[in-house]
């Protein structure tokens, strides 16, 4: 078939990534009428019911109309005020662009900071928005792999024998998607070493900071020392208080930084929702007991899939943070692709393949705990009745 003009036309900057599969999933999905999802990383709670109220009010208020490009103020500030009693970071309002979710703060850095040719070193498997964002700034991403053995962790080690004269920064997600891996306090020391000793700028995406399980423990890179000068640090509402379809998250970063980002910042969507805004700011300033209601309900769901995983035969890497079991699935005998597939069609339940997340991966399974602990103990029932019904058949 011949290319359309317009196709013919593309920049190179636009490299190929395949998305099929997961389009594949999605169709076969809606086909379907008993699908149990747990692929998506989208919290089945709902947003808090007083931050729906303040969207409200902003509406009836007739705030209807662009805020400055970096955010409301009283946002801005709470969001410094948040950052200094969570994780003890030291912002002030200018330090702080409220994005279209942390997706655009993303983009908008790589934006701000990649040339080409440049070397993005990223913590993997992976959120690979990450490479795409990279890949559109002439960048050329850099995995970092971990391993299973080491429950997904980061090993200094793994990130310095990838530094070469063109590396630029270093993307640390901790808690990880899809691994669920909580980077630990001596680690981060290691990092924050590593990059003055290197000279290289560091992303922390830290927008599961708050979805940590005990003893596990988050370290905010930016609070050591020679960090902030060098460190942008991201985090958002989406998956804290479940708001993924409001589309708020930030980047905070020093003031002169977040100056010279402010034009490119209004030249991909001027602002960020306003209504949103709102409500973000009641998110913070509000009480947080449902909040913290969710968190023991995702601890819960944990424990129950660590367990009921392990009796049906499967590993994985004990996640400290975020939703996800990232689960290897070699001993069934399968490929994970073909194992998402042929468990949707079969049992309505939906997982992820590794092969997602970056590399081709196909020992691995994401499992997002994103549904009422009912459900996941159904889905579980699913998964161990077709792994049995496939038993010696891919042997
Ligand atoms: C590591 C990571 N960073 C950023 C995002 C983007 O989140 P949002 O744009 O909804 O804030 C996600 C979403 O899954 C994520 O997993």
């Amino acid at each position: 078939m011949t290319q359309s003009l317009l196709l013919q036309s593309t920049a190179p900057r636009i490299v190929d990534e395949d998305g099929s599969f997961r389009t594949r999933m999605l169709e076969i999905a809606a086909g379907l009428d008993n699908v149990i999802a747990l692929g998506r990383g989208d919290p089945d709670f709902h947003t808090p019911a007083h931050v729906v109220e303040a969207a409200k009010a902003a509406l009836d208020d007739n705030q209807h109309h662009y805020t400055g490009p970096t955010g409301l103020p009283q946002l801005r500030q709470a969001i410094c005020d948040n950052l200094r009693a969570e994780y003890g970071l030291d912002y002030t309002a200018d330090e702080i662009i409220v994005t279209a979710g942390v997706q655009e703060s993303i983009m908008l850095c790589m934006l701000g900071l990649v040339q080409a040719g440049d070397e993005v070193l990223i913590t993997s498997p992976r959120f690979t928005t990450y490479d795409t964002a990279v890949h559109l700034c002439g960048g050329i991403p850099v995995p970092v792999p971990t391993y299973q053995k080491d429950d997904f962790a980061l090993d200094v080690a793994e990130i310095e024998k990838r530094i070469t004269p063109k590396t630029r920064m270093f993307v640390m997600v901790s808690p990880n998607n899809p691994t669920g891996a909580v980077t630990p306090p001596d680690v981060i020391r290691q990092i924050a070493d590593l990059a003055v000793r290197h000279d290289i700028l560091v992303i922390a995406d830290e927008i599961y900071a708050k979805l940590i399980y005990p003893p596990h423990e988050h370290l905010s890179l930016a609070t050591l020392p020679g960090m902030k000068e060098r460190t942008i640090t991201l985090n958002g509402f989406s998956k804290t208080y479940a708001m993924t379809g409001w589309r708020v998250g930030y980047m905070a970063a020093p003031a002169d930084f977040v100056e010279k980002l402010t034009e490119p910042r209004h030249t991909l969507s001027i602002n960020t929702c306003t209504i949103s805004q709102f409500a973000a700011l009641a998110a913070l300033t509000g009480p947080q007991d449902e909040m913290e209601a969710t968190f023991r309900a995702y601890a819960e769901r944990r424990a129950y899939l660590m367990s009921a995983l392990s009796e049906a035969g499967l590993s994985y890497g004990a996640p400290g943070g975020a939703f996800y079991i990232y689960t290897n699935i070699s001993a069934t005998g399968m490929k994970a692709k073909p194992f998402c597939e042929n468990l949707l069609r079969e049992t309505g339940v939906m997982v992820f393949p590794g092969d997602m997340f970056g590399e081709p991966d196909s020992d691995f399974i994401r499992i997002s705990y994103l549904q009422p602990l009912p459900v996941i103990e159904e889905a579980m029932a699913r998964i161990k009745g077709f792994i049995a019904s496939h038993a010696g058949a891919a042997a």
